[in-house]
């Protein structure tokens, strides 16, 4: 499908590169029609999440979402109808996510893709002069996140990421209390991914469904046959096309956690044990992982610091009081931060010293998205921190798959002397429009 070719669709597409953020903000900000207009906007992959935010967006005032864009013709039928409420005007429905990207009046798009079309589509967004709205994690791989982070750059462009703790007010009031130094000095934080999850079952490649056009679904991952275990929500579980549930629900807890360490770096040093201790079914990731990721010497003491990762997601139970989270280890109190439930600070010897309840507030990261766009600010997950969370799920992973030791240089981005983690860092692609240059 699409018979123009990358290059053919960035000439017609792309906005100059020259141009400073401010500049390049208020031209798209003229497109999107000053203060008291709308943003125009498109989404692209309105299934599970992308209906989230389909449906915010169209509750926006200052928002129009002018396309939405799906290989599934039913999801993209639907997606229309969740679009043209409360009188709104049905966007235009299409296929090709090119055919969003070559409209002039489209400022910003929401990527809700599966996890392996996110740099291909971002990529492309940023080169023809998009903002962009990327779901977590930002990325399938490591040089997919540096590629994002250098095009977002190069085409000054604001690039947020899904993890929208980041603009929750139980958050923002949690991590701000940390730096302030509530618990003293934090050297540790443990990070918990604890549900129950489905078993996917085991199933043989079959026709793809008529409505869904399989081959774009693929993009630029190599070929593998339809599945009906491969596809919709469960593509997470396959090596190819997600990043387990590290990085589907557990990057969203990393996130706050390095936000609290305030790192602003890879780590060092690596490990992990895991793997499939319980589902028997076709899902290749790890249902059980531990991982450890170790930061030489940062902050202002120069202390090492260490996250450790676990993850049970056969668990029908919670732990710390919350199903998904974090907790912080200061030398003076402890810091318990439960994913969209709430937190609980504790002094010395469990002294519980004040709790707050409340859910996360994807709303606000919209607005946030929105207000970077029209003041050229950096947004509160910004591609480059959406890019140092989704490496610790892919390094917390290829640990796990190699079970051992992995030294990592955060310059480089190379995992150093070891042949079979070293290539972990990037993948394979087939000959598409979609793949990446650099890659
Ligand atoms: N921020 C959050 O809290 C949150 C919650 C859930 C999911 N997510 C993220 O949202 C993303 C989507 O997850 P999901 O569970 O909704 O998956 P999903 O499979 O339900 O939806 C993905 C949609 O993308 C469509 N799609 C695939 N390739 C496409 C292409 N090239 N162009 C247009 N559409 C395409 C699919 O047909 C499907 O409708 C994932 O990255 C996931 O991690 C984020």
């Amino acid at each position: 499908m699409g018979g123009t070719n990358r290059r053919g669709f960035l000439k017609t597409a792309a906005v100059g590169t020259a141009v400073g953020t401010a500049a390049l903000s208020a031209a798209s900000y003229a497109r999107a029609g000053g203060a008291n207009e709308r943003m125009v906007v498109g989404v692209i992959g309105p299934g599970g999440m992308g209906t989230s935010h389909v449906r915010t967006l169209a509750s926006q005032n200052d928002v129009r979402i002018s396309h939405v864009c799906d290989v599934d013709r039913n999801r993209l039928a639907a997606a229309v109808k969740n679009a043209a409420v409360n009188g709104r005007a049905e966007p235009a429905a299409v296929g090709d996510l090119r055919r969003v990207l070559d409209q002039r009046e489209v400022t910003a798009v929401f990527i809700a893709t599966p996890d392996h079309w996110h740099a291909p589509a971002t990529i492309l967004a940023l080169e023809a002069g998009k903002h962009v709205y990327v779901e977590k994690p930002c990325s399938h791989n490591i040089r997919e996140g540096r590629l994002m982070v250098e095009a977002a750059r190069r085409h000054r462009k604001v690039c947020q990421v899904g993890t929208q703790s980041r603009s929750t007010e139980m958050n923002k009031t949690a991590i701000q209390m940390i730096h302030e130094g509530i618990i003293g000095e934090v050297l540790s934080v443990r990070v918990w991914n604890s549900q129950r999850r489905g078993n996917i079952g085991k199933q043989k490649p079959s026709e793809p469904p008529a409505h869904l056009d399989y081959d774009t679904w693929l993009g630029p991952a190599p070929f593998v046959p339809y599945q009906a275990n491969r596809a919709h929500g469960v593509w997470r579980w396959w090596y190819a096309f997600g990043a387990g549930d590290m990085g589907n629900d557990g990057v969203h807890d990393i996130d706050v956690a390095l936000w609290g360490l305030q790192i602003e770096t890879h780590p060092s040093t690596i490990t992990a044990l895991g793997g499939k201790y319980y589902f028997d079914d076709d899902q290749q990731w790890p249902d059980t992982q531990t991982c450890v990721f170790e930061w030489p010497s940062v902050g202002k003491n120069g202390r090492k610091k260490q996250m450790i990762f676990e993850q049970r997601i056969w668990t029908p139970y919670k732990m710390e009081g919350y199903e998904n989270g974090c907790t912080f280890y200061g030398d003076r109190g402890m810091f318990v931060v439960g994913h969209s439930e709430g937190w609980r600070l504790y002094g010395p010897r469990n002294k519980e010293m004040k709790t707050m309840s409340g859910g996360v507030d994807l709303p606000a990261h919209h607005r946030n998205f929105f207000q970077c766009i029209r003041s050229g600010n950096r947004p509160a997950a910004d591609i480059e921190i959406g890019h140092l969370g989704a490496s610790l799920c892919h390094l917390g992973n290829i640990a796990t798959r190699v079970r051992r030791v992995l030294n990592f240089d955060p310059k480089s981005e190379q995992i150093h002397n070891d042949k079979e983690a070293g290539p972990m860092v990037r993948r394979q692609y087939r000959e598409h429009w979609g793949t990446p240059r650099g890659v």
